[in-house]
């Protein structure tokens, strides 16, 4: 009883003081209060907001692109913030300034009066955008209303020449339900405006945003028309980070790989180290595979660029491996002679120890003189010689129509991606 006791008499006292309160001042409500209740009270906020139902209701729409956030190709959709607004007349929310101390513009909740039904067509998912639950509404009965909308969007997207690629993504906003004849939309500003405008975006990121073209049509659908805004979002990415990424160091292998013709053929170096080139080339590859984007119909350019140079290491390598064999086949002829002993002999020591010129010149002269030997009548002791002389030619030949196969690629890939990101 004596815990019981002061709590009740607590309850009493809080309820009693603000019902005194209100006893004792006069129902006085402010001008805001009045002309929101003069406003809402007939207000049927599923009815649309015209005198004479034959009259459409005019939407002006506008937008700002924010920011991209994640474009991807497997799913083939892309998420856009964005600043959406709309206005539009609602001929029932109109009131005298006047009479309610001045007040020209109100806030209200957007549950209580009628909104377009107007979304983005090619949304696929909800996206998380914050609600807004105020809309603005002026004494003409201009009620305007501005919200953040994260769209999740389909988009046909492009990816052959990544990092190099441009994407068109459209916007398409439209009333869901009400044909042209009851709801009608707009530009708020105009197309050039729209398109140039690019203040509201973050361009920091990986996307750089071209421009956003915008234009109005109409759909044709069971004897309705359906009116469109469309505004199309043209963006670009931003390559630096995949070339450093990826493309340099590719290259850089690439580059080790056609050095490693310079070691001498008929040793075992070149082999050994062309395979860890080729070791190091898949690791690298299956690390960034994941990173180049993927379409189930289509392989970017640079995935086939991967699989192309590691077809061209395994070329490398064969070829080496095929003058190896040839050198064999020449031991097997030649028993008088260790040809390894020959060659530590003549050419092993000489041919690697000076700078790449020297070896190539050395290389030159030996092309040389293996030519004439083929020429004149090889005698018996230089026999050996002159196989080796031929393994260096075969070599040397390979070599060089590697480099072309090399160079005709590289060409036509540098070709097509510097037209691609000069385009
Ligand atoms: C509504 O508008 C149409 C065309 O503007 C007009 O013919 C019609 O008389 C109007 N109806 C009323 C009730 O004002
Ligand atoms: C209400 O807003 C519209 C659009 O901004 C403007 O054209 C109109 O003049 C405004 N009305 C008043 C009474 O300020
Ligand atoms: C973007 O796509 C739309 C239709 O999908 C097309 O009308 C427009 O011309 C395209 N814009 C560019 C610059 O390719």
């Amino acid at each position: 009883w004596t815990a019981v006791m002061p709590s009740f008499l607590w309850m009493i006292l809080l309820l009693s003081v603000p019902l005194a309160e209100l006893a004792l001042e006069k129902p006085k409500r402010s001008a805001l209060n009045q002309l929101t209740r003069m406003l809402l009270r007939k207000y049927n906020c599923g009815v649309r907001p015209v005198q004479n139902w034959t009259d459409p209701t005019l939407i002006y729409i506008d937008l700002f692109i924010q920011s991209i956030l994640d474009v991807d190709g497997q799913t083939q959709k892309v998420t856009t913030s964005i600043w959406y607004r709309q206005f539009w007349t609602d001929e029932f929310l109109v009131w005298d300034p006047e009479e309610f101390d001045g007040i020209n513009e109100i806030s209200l909740s957007s549950d209580a009066i009628w909104v377009p039904d107007v979304i983005v067509t090619e949304f696929v998912d909800v996206g998380r955008s914050p609600a807004i639950p105020y809309i603005y509404v002026n004494s003409s009965g201009t009620v305007k209303n501005y919200k953040p909308i994260q769209v999740v969007s389909a988009c046909d997207l492009e990816l052959y020449a990544f990092p190099f690629d441009k994407q068109n993504c459209t916007l398409t906003f439209r009333s869901w339900l009400h044909d042209v004849n009851e709801v009608d939309l707009t530009l708020w500003r105009s197309s050039e405006d729209i398109a140039n405008d690019k203040r509201g975006f973050m361009n920091d990121g990986e996307w750089e945003l071209l421009s956003v073209p915008s234009r109005y049509w109409q759909l044709h659908v069971d004897n309705r028309d359906y009116a469109h805004i469309q505004f199309n979002v043209l963006i670009r990415r931003r390559p630096l980070l995949y070339v450093v990424g990826l493309l340099i160091p590719s290259i850089f292998l690439m580059v080790v790989d056609v050095m490693s013709f310079y070691l001498p053929f008929n040793s075992g170096t070149r082999i050994t180290f062309k395979t860890s080139t080729l070791l190091g080339y898949t690791v690298f590859r299956v690390n960034l595979m994941n990173e180049i984007p993927a379409t189930a119909v289509k392989t970017p350019l640079i995935g086939v660029f991967f699989a192309v140079c590691m077809a061209l290491l395994v070329l490398s390598l064969a070829l080496s491996i095929l003058v190896v064999k040839l050198l064999h086949h020449s031991e097997k002829e030649v028993k008088e002679m260790s040809i390894s002993a020959c060659l530590l002999d003549k050419y092993g020591s000489s041919t690697f120890n000076d700078s790449l010129f020297t070896s190539v010149r050395t290389l030159e002269d030996l092309d040389q003189s293996g030519e004439s030997a083929i020429i004149n009548q090889p005698s018996d002791d230089s026999a050996e010689t002159d196989w080796l002389l031929l393994c260096e030619k075969v070599d040397r030949f390979l070599f060089r129509l590697y480099l072309l196969v090399l160079l005709m690629y590289s060409g036509t890939l540098l070709f097509l991606w510097s037209s691609w990101s000069s385009a």
